[in-house]
């Protein structure tokens, strides 16, 4: 799917404004503060159902204003899909795709497909595990959506599980009822690590291949770092086993909840020994990677979003990643001028200006 037009009124900077786009490289340029960042957030809302910046979505509305709204056409040879996302300060948003109401935001995910990179993605290399299994978990469930399910299932039994840990300090009420949990907790943790294994193994080698494209030559290895059990009765033993420890501290220690991905630049951590551009380079690397799995699995493409990307890289790495990326369509942002590919939309106070 490529997006066609995004409209939007009072979403944050913009009172009101339209624009079409181009099957490849879009580029939003502006000064600091001018609201390209806002607009890639609009996209991003339209596409995956929340926003990367907060969850707070009553703070996308446009100051001073109660209701926001964003419409979003993307299509490609064969269908087309009209997103219609509108927020109110007073009320629930409501979510509508080609005219009807959709109730699971889960329904909008993947309808159109995107790749996100910013700054902030950094943080996939850099920080706690947590970041890495939000990357699985975003990127499985953008084309499957049974494992997006699947995983509010866990979490709402790990919920329930570690509610029973903390309720009472008596060890065998506990015991009584534990083996429910454990079972349920069994039975969806497998499937999720079976996903993630898999998702990993095939990104691995992309990853690799971006990675090499863009450092001219590094080259990068990503593993699963997960619960390591064949079927559910390792899992349910495993769950046995820390019962103890779980019970002391009042919470389930042992499961997916606690997977990683771990990630090496020419066979040394890059979380503790890569260079800023390296680690970048690496976190944009999982990112490009995720453009041909979502290729694999749908066939087509998906749409690539790179928020400030250039500020970070160095020329030649620039230069390649724009020849990586010409496969699909792209929009990037950037206050570089000089570094406009495709269509130019310049991006000024909330306003927008079609260059070319
Ligand atoms: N709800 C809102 N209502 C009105 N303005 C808002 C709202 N939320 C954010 N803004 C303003 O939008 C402005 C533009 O933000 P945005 O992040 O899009 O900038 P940008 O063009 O990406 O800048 P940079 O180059 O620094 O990344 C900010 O200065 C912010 O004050
Ligand atoms: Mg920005």
């Amino acid at each position: 799917m490529n997006i066609k037009s995004l409209k939007f009124q009072n979403f944050r900077n913009y009172q009101s404004a339209q624009i079409s786009f181009s099957e490849g490289v879009n580029s939003l340029v502006g000064k600091n503060a001018q609201g390209k960042t806002n607009l890639i957030e609009a996209i991003y809302f339209a596409c995956i159902g929340k926003s990367f910046r907060t969850n707070k979505e009553k703070e996308l509305i446009r100051w001073g204003d109660d209701f926001s709204q964003i419409t979003l056409c993307a299509s490609n040879d064969i269908r087309q899909k009209e997103i219609k996302v509108s927020l109110f300060r007073g009320s629930k948003k409501s979510v509508k795709m080609d005219g009807l109401v959709i109730k699971r935001i889960g329904d909008v995910l993947g309808e159109v497909p995107i790749v996100f990179f910013s700054p902030d993605e950094l943080r996939l290399v850099k920080e706690s595990p947590e970041e890495r299994r939000k990357f699985m978990n975003i990127d499985i469930s953008q084309t499957n959506k049974k494992y997006f399910y699947l995983l509010s299932r866990y979490e709402k039994i790990l919920d329930n599980r570690n509610k029973l840990l903390k309720s009472t300090p008596n060890k065998d009420i506990v015991l009584q009822t534990i083996d429910i949990w454990n079972k349920a907790l069994a039975a969806a943790g497998v499937k999720i690590a079976r996903e993630r294994a898999e998702f990993v193994q095939r990104i691995a080698p992309f990853a690799d291949m971006a990675n090499k494209y863009i450092s001219n030559g590094e080259t990068l290895r990503v593993e699963y770092n997960g619960v390591n059990v064949e079927n559910e009765e390792q899992y349910i033993s495993k769950l046995e086993k820390s019962f103890e420890k779980d019970f002391k501290l009042g919470y389930t220690t042992f499961g997916v909840h606690r997977d990683d991905i771990d990630i090496y630049l020419n066979d040394v951590e890059v979380k503790n020994f890569g260079s800023q551009g390296q680690q970048r380079t690496a976190a944009l690397a999982l990112k490009l990677a995720e453009l041909e799995i979502i290729k694999q699995a749908t066939g087509e493409y998906p749409v690539l979003i790179l928020d400030d990307v250039f500020s970070e890289l160095d020329s030649g790495r620039r230069v390649r990643l724009l020849k990586f990326t010409s496969r699909c369509q792209t929009f990037i942002t950037t206050t570089d001028e000089d570094f406009c590919e495709g269509k130019i939309i310049k991006i000024n106070d909330g306003k927008l200006e079609n260059k070319r």
